[in-house]
């Protein structure tokens, strides 16, 4: 395997992942942060637009480069190859009681950090006690 990217934000061509990648870029290309980062979600053709366009609003050529993982939530193996290859997954794939665990599954797996933006109550609630003392135990966030 590869040198991680520090972050990946999955589901970025959706409302939630649009708002979240400029809040990426920017965080990560603030002065003085050397963050590699690269965008994840299972059409390729879409994602690649959402560069193009953040490309043109900010000038910033080098997003043309930002590596995209293709990952789709109906096929396990590109899920646990997507969280294999960074630090932190931000997970932007709603709604999350219907999709949300095995990302986290898979992040705790590949010992990698995971923040999503979920309200939904029960899945907040059945993550937080399934998924508690393993990540604790390998000082993850989830
Ligand atoms: N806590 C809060 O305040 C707050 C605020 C906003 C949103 N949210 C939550 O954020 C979540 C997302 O909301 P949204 O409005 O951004 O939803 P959305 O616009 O429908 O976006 C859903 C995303 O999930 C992706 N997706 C769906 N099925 C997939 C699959 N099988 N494999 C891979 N990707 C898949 C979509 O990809 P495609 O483009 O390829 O379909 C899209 O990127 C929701 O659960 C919502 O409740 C929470």
């Amino acid at each position: 395997m590869g040198e991680r990217l520090d972050i990946i934000l999955f589901g970025v061509t959706g409302f939630t992942g649009k708002h979240a990648l400029g809040y990426v870029h920017k965080f990560t290309s603030d002065k003085g942060r050397h963050l590699t980062w690269g965008v994840a979600g299972r059409n390729e053709v879409k994602i690649r637009t959402i560069l193009t366009n953040l490309e043109k609003e900010t000038g910033d050529t080098s997003i043309s480069q930002v590596p995209i993982i293709l990952a789709d939530l109906s096929d396990l193996q590109s899920i646990q190859n997507m969280s294999q290859k960074a630090r932190l997954i931000i997970n932007c794939c709603g709604p999350y009681r219907f999709m949300g665990e095995s990302v986290v599954k898979a992040c705790v797996e590949a010992g990698t950090h995971h923040v999503d933006v979920s309200g939904e109550p029960s899945y907040m609630e059945k993550i937080q006690l399934d998924y508690n003392e393993k990540p604790k135990k390998r000082n993850l966030h989830c």
